[in-house]
Order: structure tokens, then sequence, then C-alpha cells
């Protein structure tokens, strides 16, 4: 039996009222369920309304969309993964694809913000993904696994059973366009493999979520495919009753 996880990453939208709002219509679509969990990844000045939001929803998680990889200092603008933590956040997604094609985040950075993750007692939920010119030369798995890699290098192995990893294919982030069930299935079955190197029995436990464009059209047919865990979802986690049918699955 799965026990699925739907992550919704709100990326710049979602201003505190509109997140309140959100939240309850969501919760009203949303009875309490103990057989999936689903994560709201907030825009950070909306972090403290969600969480108050959810104080009565234990089976409903909250994380920040990014940290930075030092714990404290003259990073103007920045948050660390104890901020995060301290203000209620228990995840934190790291090495999204906006981060690294529009920040320009390298594997290493990637890394080291696991890392801080880690250390501050937040969940990792790690994301991996090819672009179109990857893909088209035949790069996919070589890619995502390096990523893998990097992003794990600086923890210790045995902590890896805790995290979350995400693939999301850069061409598929919203684009409208989404991987087949049969080709999510066959990068997620390398990175299966490749936790299993890492981790050992432990690697077999940690879900690997799909995303991008699922919608709710899509989100079951994904989801019933081998070796996927889950669901990260952006443009169509922002609607209150779309959200709710996705999660629903
Ligand atoms: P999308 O975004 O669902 O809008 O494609 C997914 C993501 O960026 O995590």
């Amino acid at each position: 039996m799965k026990h699925p996880v739907f992550a919704a990453n709100w990326k710049m939208n979602q201003a505190p009222a509109d997140a309140e709002a959100f939240l309850r219509q969501f919760l009203a679509y949303y009875p309490k369920t103990q057989d999936r969990t689903v994560i709201f990844f907030p825009s950070a000045l909306s972090l403290h309304t969600v969480t108050i939001a959810l104080q009565d929803r234990s089976d409903i998680k909250v994380g920040v969309q990014n940290i930075h990889w030092e714990d404290h200092g003259a990073f103007t603008g920045e948050n660390s993964a104890s901020i995060a933590r301290g203000a209620g956040a228990r995840y934190t997604l790291v090495g999204h694809s906006e981060r690294r094609h529009v920040f320009g985040e390298t594997d290493e950075q990637a890394g080291k913000k696991v890392a801080a993750a880690v250390r501050a007692g937040l969940t990792p939920l790690f994301c991996v993904g090819e672009t179109l010119a990857e893909r088209e030369a035949g790069r996919t798995v070589d890619v995502v696994l390096r990523q893998l890699r990097a992003g794990v290098a600086e923890v210790d192995k045995a902590q890896l059973h805790t995290f979350l990893l995400a693939y999301e294919p850069v061409w598929a982030i919203g684009t409208g366009k989404t991987a087949t069930p049969a080709d999510a299935s066959t990068v997620h079955m390398a990175i299966r493999q490749e936790l299993r190197t890492l981790a050992g029995a432990r690697g077999e436990g940690i879900p690997i979520l799909y995303g991008g464009s699922v919608n709710r059209g899509n989100a079951g047919s994904l989801l019933a495919a081998p070796e996927v865990g889950g669901l990260l979802v952006g443009g169509a986690s922002l609607e209150a009753d779309g959200w709710a049918s996705i999660v629903r699955n």
C-alpha cells in the first residue's frame, strides 16, 4: 500500500490573506486522514499564517521553499534553516529547478543546503530533473543521479531515509507538458536504485514524488505508476477545490 505524499509548492503566490482564505476552503474539502501526507510550501512571509491555520491539523505539514546554507550571519534577504524551523517549518524544498535555473544555484550549493536543513532538523524535499536539451541528448538518468549524489554528498547516509525526493523534469514545470507515467517511472526506478546504493535497505522507503504540470486530470495515472510515491504540484495547488481533488487521489 502506498502512503502518498502530496506537496504544494506555492512559489511566489498566496499572500497571508490569500493563504488564509485558501486554507479555510481547503480544510472544508479535506477532512483529517492518516493514509497520506499533505505538505504546503508557502512563501516564507505567509508561513506563520499557514502554521496558525493548520494548528489543529497535525496530518498536514508545512515547509519553506528555500533556505541559505549558513546557519546565521550577514546574508541580507536570506533565511536560514534554523530561522525557518523556529517559524514553524518542518520541511524545506532544496534544488528546485527554479532555484537551479533562474537563480543559478549549483549542485554544490544544493548539497550545502541539504546539510544545513539536516543540522536544523528540517526534512529536505530534494528536487532533481533534466532540461529538454539534456533529455534529447539521452542524458536524463546521468543528470538526475549526478544531482542526487551532489545533493546528499555532505550528509550522513544513515539520515537519508528521512528525506523526500522529487523528480521534476525542467521541461515539464509550468509548461503544461507532463512526463508519461511510464517515463516518470523509468527515472524513479533509476533514482530508487541509486538510493539503495547510497542507503542500503533504508533507501527503499524514501518517497520519490513526481512533479511538472500535474493537474487533477493526470494526477491519478501518475500516482499509480510504479515508484511514484507522491506528487509535487505548483500551479494546480493554488486553487482549493482542485488541490483537494488531487490530494484525494
Ligand atoms: P507546476 O510546478 O506544477 O506548476 O508545473 C511544479 C513545481 O515547480 O514544483
